[in-house]
Parts: structure tokens; C-alpha cells; sequence
């Protein structure tokens, strides 16, 4: 049997996998077996920032293997201490709890709402229609994305999901027992679909009237993918707390929470932990990830790699206006939304050695990497017009 009859006779067939296989990577590359070089904006779903095989990543994950690969957190941790210093230095936020992926800070973030919301007496949450938080029951109760809820209720009770951008329903919606708001500053699988500027201020003017927490889920537009180290710099809120996963670690898991100060006294020991979160490898090379994203210049760079990869994108849609519809997000994190359906778009795409990604059924999801440079930009967008000429 081959690779892939042996996966769909040995796993739940939960994932529709590119039909390829993967020898390595190289830079904004994927290297596949029989030689294709294949241009990653893709990146593991927004995961290699720095691409693959970047060295000061893999001599800092290296250094950390010879030394040890888990210790537990009952130890105290010297990797984890410095990846919490870089991150809080350029979150700006005070306090971290290290998870092992994006659902699982997530979860930390709705257990930390619900204590703190218990000497408040607050107890609801609100979310957003076409919001995405992850897989695990928490996160799923408060993710507002039908095809993922689907058949696994029932969810947590006290949670409302409105509509993205809707200011009215908004003010509607919350009240003195909301605990906390969530959202992601741009939608990701909801379709690269960003949360307005009126949206946001009227968020932080009810937040402020009726004393919850604002959440804000940066697992997919944080650590520099939007140009800002954290998206909501771009938005000017810095929410009470913040979670950001996927770029963290280079390639390896681990998430994060972040909170003010005043959260901290509702996290006393024993209340909330984890076996391998904050894995030091994972912590290892987090922290190569977190100065480099956070470096004046590396962040100036994606900004400018940004406006030229979406001016060109802006041109292609000039051209073709009975095809892209509109092209949306912010950084290198753009959507183009598509009068059709984009799957088959994907495939066009890894013919010609590109891979990207579809979401919300006509949104073609481009996620390059962050060192991506102007070769793989032109080289992008000539794949791009080629297919929309033959399309
Ligand atoms: C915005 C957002 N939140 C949460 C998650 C879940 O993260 P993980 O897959 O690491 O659990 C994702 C993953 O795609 C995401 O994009």
C-alpha cells in the first residue's frame, strides 16, 4: 500500500490532505519527494513565520535538545523564562500562562473569565457569528462557525453569538453580567474577514460602562502576521487579554496567554495547568521567534512586503473583476474572496507549485511567510495570472 491508501485505511479521515509528499523544507519553500519545489503561502496554516529551516531557530532548538526535552512545571525553567520576557516585552502585557497549542490557551482564557467573573457576578459570554476559537468544547462553545459545532452540543450554557461588525446588536447583547467579549481582530477561517474601527470603539466604550473583560484571539493575526506585532495595535485597544499560538513556536507547539496584572490573583496556585505546555524545545525556539518578529526592522519589512504583495493582488482584481470580488485582511494576511468557489483554485494553485488555502467556500486564505521576499511575490502573483487568464 502506498502513503495514502495506508492513511485512509489507519486514521479518522477528518482532514483533506494536499496529495503530495513533503521532503523538507527550504525558506518560503517546501521541497517535495520527487523534487517539486512548492511556494509555501500557506505555511502550515499560518504557523512558519520565519519559514522553514530558518537556523537561528533550528541552532537555538538544537542547543535545547542536547540539554534536556521536559522537565515539567514543577520545575522552574530558564527557556521558559526567557520566552516569557521577550513575549510580555512585546505584548506589553504583564502575565503569561504557556499552553501547547491555540484551543488550549483558549480554554485558559474562558476559565479565567469564569473565575474572575464569579466574584463579579458576571457570568455570560459573547462571541461572534463566523468566529473560529478551536476544537475543544470551550473553544467550540464559543467558536460561531455551524460546520465546526455541528452534532456536539450541547455547548457551554450563557454563551451569544452575534453578528461581525453589527454595532446595534453589540450594544444589545451585553449587559453588567457579560464576563467577557471574544474575537479575533480579523476572522480567519470566517473568511479573512476583519472587525471594523466603529465595531471596536463601541466595544471599548460598553467595556467600559459595564466592566467586562475583552478577549482577543490572536492565534492566527498575531506575532507579526498583520504587520503589528499584535493585531490590535493596528486598532489601537489593548484588551485585558490576549492569546496567541500558532507563529509562536517557530514550527513546534505552544500557545499563550496573556493578561494584565489584576488578572493574575484569579490563577492561584493549583487552579489551572498542564503537562507539557510550555515545553522548553517549543519555548526554545518561541523565543528566536519572538525577538525576531519584534525586531523595529523585521516588523517595518513585513509591512512594506505587505503593501506590495496586496497592491499587486489590487491590480489582478482590476483586471478581473468578474472573478476576485474583493481582496480583504491586513498584512500578510489577505483574503481574496472570489465571485466562485475557491477549492478548485487551490488545486490550479498546486499545480503550478504554489500552495494556498481556501475558507468560507470562496476565499482564497494567504498566509506567506513573514521573511517572504520580492522574487516569491512576483513569482505568486504571475502563478496567479496565469490562472485567472485560463480560469
Ligand atoms: C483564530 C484561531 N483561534 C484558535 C485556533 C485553534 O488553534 P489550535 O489549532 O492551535 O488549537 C485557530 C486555528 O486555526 C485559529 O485560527
Amino acid at each position: 500500500m502506498n502513503i495514502k491508501e495506508l492513511e485512509s485505511k489507519h486514521f479518522f479521515q477528518t482532514y483533506k490532505r494536499f496529495p503530495v509528499e513533503i521532503s523538507h523544507g527550504d525558506g518560503c519553500y517546501l521541497v517535495t519527494k520527487d523534487g517539486r519545489r512548492i511556494l509555501d503561502f500557506f505555511t502550515g496554516l499560518a504557523v512558519s513565520a520565519l519559514g522553514h529551516g530558518n537556523p537561528d531557530v533550528l541552532e537555538a532548538v538544537t542547543k535545547q535538545i542536547s540539554r534536556y526535552l521536559h522537565l515539567s512545571n514543577f520545575y522552574l525553567q530558564e527557556t521558559q523564562v526567557e520566552l516569557a520576557q521577550s513575549l510580555l516585552r512585546a505584548s506589553n502585557y504583564d502575565r503569561v500562562f504557556l499552553s501547547n497549542s491555540g484551543t488550549e490557551a483558549i480554554e485558559g482564557a474562558v476559565k479565567l473569565v469564569r473565575r474572575w467573573g464569579k466574584t463579579q457576578k458576571k457570568h455570560t459570554l459573547v462571541s461572534l457569528l463566523g468566529a473560529f476559537h478551536g476544537r475543544t468544547m470551550g473553544s467550540l462553545s464559543i467558536s460561531g462557525r455551524k460546520k465546526y459545532r455541528e452534532g456536539y452540543d450541547p455547548f457551554l450554557p450563557g454563551v451569544k453569538h452575534i453578528e461581525l461588525n453589527d454595532v446595534e446588536t453589540l450594544e444589545q447583547a451585553v449587559n453588567n453580567e457579560t464576563a467577557a467579549f471574544f474575537f479575533e481582530p480579523i476572522q480567519g477561517e470566517g473568511g479573512v474577514r476583519p472587525v471594523s474601527e466603529v465595531f471596536v470603539k463601541k466595544l471599548v466604550e460598553l467595556h467600559d460602562k459595564y466592566g467586562f473583560l475583552i478577549v482577543a484571539d490572536e492565534i492566527q493575526t498575531g506575532i507579526g502576521r498583520t504587520g503589528k506585532f499584535l493585531a490590535c495595535e493596528h486598532l489601537g485597544i489593548k484588551p485585558d487579554i490576549t492569546i496567541v499560538a500558532k507563529a509562536l513556536g517557530g514550527g513546534l507547539p505552544v500557545g499563550a496567554l496573556l493578561a494584565r496584572e489584576e488578572l493574575n490573583q484569579y490563577f492561584p496556585p493549583g487552579s489551572h495547568g498542564t503537562t507539557f505546555g510550555g515545553n522548553p524545545v517549543a519555548c526554545a525556539a518561541g523565543t528566536v521567534v519572538v525577538n525576531k518578529v519584534s525586531e523595529e526592522q523585521f516588523i517595518k519589512d513585513v509591512g512594506e512586503k505587505a503593501s506590495r504583495l496586496r497592491d499587486e493582488l489590487e491590480t489582478l482584481q482590476k483586471q478581473y473583476p468578474s472573478i476576485i470580488k474583493e481582496i480583504r485582511g491586513l498584512g500578510l494576511m489577505l483574503g481574496v474572496d472570489l465571485h466562485t468557489t475557491g477549492a478548485p483554485f487551490v488545486e490550479w494553485f498546486l499545480e503550478k507549485d504554489v500552495f494556498i488555502n481556501c475558507t468560507d467556500q470562496t476565499v482564497l486564505r494567504l498566509l506567506p511567510p513573514l521573511v517572504i521576499g520580492e522574487k516569491e511575490i512576483e513569482e505568486f502573483i504571475r502563478v496567479f495570472e496565469e490562472i485567472l487568464k485560463t480560469s
